[in-house]
């Protein structure tokens, strides 16, 4: 299963995605896409000889025409599955409906609570005894795809958003491929707007 990611930043959901690609698992991370120059996880990407490529915006440009050359991009590497992995964009609805059912994302709290930007702030500020991260197929409507995976954390009184934040990470490292390896696997699909795991919905 061609495998490729698209991130904005740090890149450790994308590292993690890399540490369990083939020969554990039946995928591999076949490119790199990044908006953004100086994003770190181009060099981890580079680390594991594998290509990149760096889409970044014009200024003035629109939000279609940019998709149009990430497209591009996108289809270069052929992939089967797209996983965006910290990728700070909103992307139009003419691309996610290109790709639908065979794009994921991971969101830093437990879908449906807490859409958006600021996820472990938003927990804490409500009071939250437990929060989490979500892997989910993408749909035009944002955070709104159906989750395949959740992992939850336990939110404790005295907690910072910081701290929060990397107890999240730490499980969406193990979350994040453990779903690419069942998507590569053939156990995963998007029907209807649901997602199956080995026929089930789940
Ligand atoms: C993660 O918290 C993910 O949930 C969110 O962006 C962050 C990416 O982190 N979508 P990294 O670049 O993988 O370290």
């Amino acid at each position: 299963c061609r495998v490729l990611v698209l991130i904005s930043g740090n890149g450790s959901n994308l590292q993690a995605i890399i540490d369990h690609s083939h020969p554990k698992a039946n995928y591999q991370v076949v490119g790199v896409i990044s908006n953004k120059a100086d994003a770190y996880g181009l060099s981890r990407a580079a680390d594991a000889a594998i290509e990149t490529s760096c889409i970044s915006s014009v200024s003035g440009e629109s939000r279609e025409a940019y998709d149009e050359r990430l497209m591009a991009a996108i289809d270069n590497y052929q992939p089967d599955l797209i996983v965006l992995a910290g990728f700070m964009r909103i992307l139009s609805n003419a691309l996610v409906e290109k790709y639908e059912g065979k794009m994921l994302n991971v969101h830093p709290s437990l879908l449906p609570r807490h859409t958006g930007l600021h996820t472990h702030q938003k927990a804490i500020d409500a009071g939250d005894d437990e929060h989490g991260a979500s892997v989910h197929f993408v749909i035009p409507k944002l955070d709104a795809g159906p989750v395949v995976l959740q992992a939850k954390v336990p939110v404790f009184e005295d907690d910072s958003a910081e701290l929060l934040a990397a107890r999240v990470h730490e499980q969406e490292h193990a979350i994040y491929p453990l779903v690419v390896k069942w998507f590569a696997q053939g156990r995963l699909s998007m029907q209807k707007g649901q997602a199956l795991l080995d026929g089930e919905i789940l």
